[in-house]
């Protein structure tokens, strides 16, 4: 007999494909966001779940799987799952790191783009019938080239944006709570600095290092205070990391010049203000969404779920603890 599944929302079908070869399957269909009382149904009766970043994985919801064995994210960011829990349960949580790093580093950079040089702004003016002729000072925004990136978390995204860097020929600085090795160092010509320098010196800080106690409000009214006046914000990593209301008062006050943010403290909601600003170019969660890299993401998921339900070890265990 095969295993019984719960998939929280609807994957590209690549991943759905892989599951469904293997498992009795329950998929939530109509691709709604399930509430926690939900979820704890869906789960009751099931050995194995696939899931999204966007489902609260909370230790109710492994209690309601008495029969769970694994538990598999379609992120590489498992902050929403408690994965504390999950080890007292002898539970597998998997993720899907590598495949989406180029792809979330490119958009990184979209948001860096966009922002230094005010696009979205520049394409609601344009919509909105008000370019009426080339003017010297329309939308000025800020260079890009040969300027100082700083980058928090020389991680495999970090280290992605910072390869793109090369081509702006920017000086690279970068902060990370261990330092990279001196080789990868010299193959980015980056510089290690301390996170006081980082946000002082550099003319866009953007964000690459995860959701953790420590790095929670990583950025706030301290380091936005730090920043030039003409400095760019970019946050393609967890919401929570920045103070989001601390945000809205630096763009609105102009202690910097803009900002590009994927990902907000409250999830799906703006902090209050937030769209009101000009100076900030805001995107949906979107980082990693290229076709290709979230089939990539689902196919990684499934095969996960299929590995630890078949009593084999994931290619992607975020618990080791759970086989020791
Ligand atoms: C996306 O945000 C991810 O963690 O994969």
């Amino acid at each position: 007999m095969k295993p019984k599944v719960f998939v929280s929302r609807m994957i590209p079908q690549k991943g759905l494909d892989v599951v469904l070869a293997a498992c009795d399957a329950e998929v939530n269909t109509p691709d709604t966001h399930l509430s926690q009382a939900e979820l704890i149904e869906r789960v009751h009766g099931k050995e194995g779940l696939l899931c999204l970043l966007t489902d609260e994985i909370t230790d109710d919801i492994l209690a309601a799987g008495a029969q769970l064995k694994v538990v598999a994210n379609v992120a590489v960011g498992f902050n929403n799952i408690d994965v504390q829990a999950a080890i007292r349960r002898k539970i597998i949580v998997t993720n899907t790191p590598g495949v989406l790093d180029e792809t979330t580093a490119d958009f990184a950079w979209c948001l860096l783009l966009a922002s230094a040089r005010r696009l979205v702004e520049a394409d609601r003016f344009t919509r909105a019938g008000q370019y009426k002729g080339w003017g010297i000072t329309l939308l000025c925004g800020d260079d890009i080239y040969g300027k100082t990136l700083g980058i928090c978390g020389l991680g495999r995204i970090g280290r992605g944006v910072a390869k793109r860097a090369k081509g702006f020929e920017m000086r690279l600085l970068y902060t990370d709570a261990v330092r990279a090795p001196a080789q990868v160092e010299r193959q980015l010509g980056a510089q290690f600095v301390d996170k006081e320098t980082l946000f002082r010196d550099a003319d866009f800080v953007t964000i690459h290092v995860p959701l953790l106690p420590e790095t929670h409000h990583y950025v706030s009214i301290k380091e936005l205070k730090l920043m030039k006046k003409t400095a760019h914000l970019i946050n393609a990593s967890r919401g929570p990391v920045v103070d989001e209301a601390a945000l809205v008062q630096a763009l609105r006050e102009r202690w910097i010049a803009g900002a590009g943010l994927d990902v907000y403290e409250h999830e799906p909601e703006l902090s209050p203000g937030l769209v009101e600003l000009d100076n900030v170019t805001l995107a949906p969660h979107i980082a990693s969404a290229s076709v290709a890299t979230r089939t990539k993401m689902a196919v990684m998921a499934a095969t996960n779920l299929v590995e630890a339900l078949q009593g084999r070890r994931p290619p992607n265990l975020v618990n080791p603890e759970v086989l020791a």
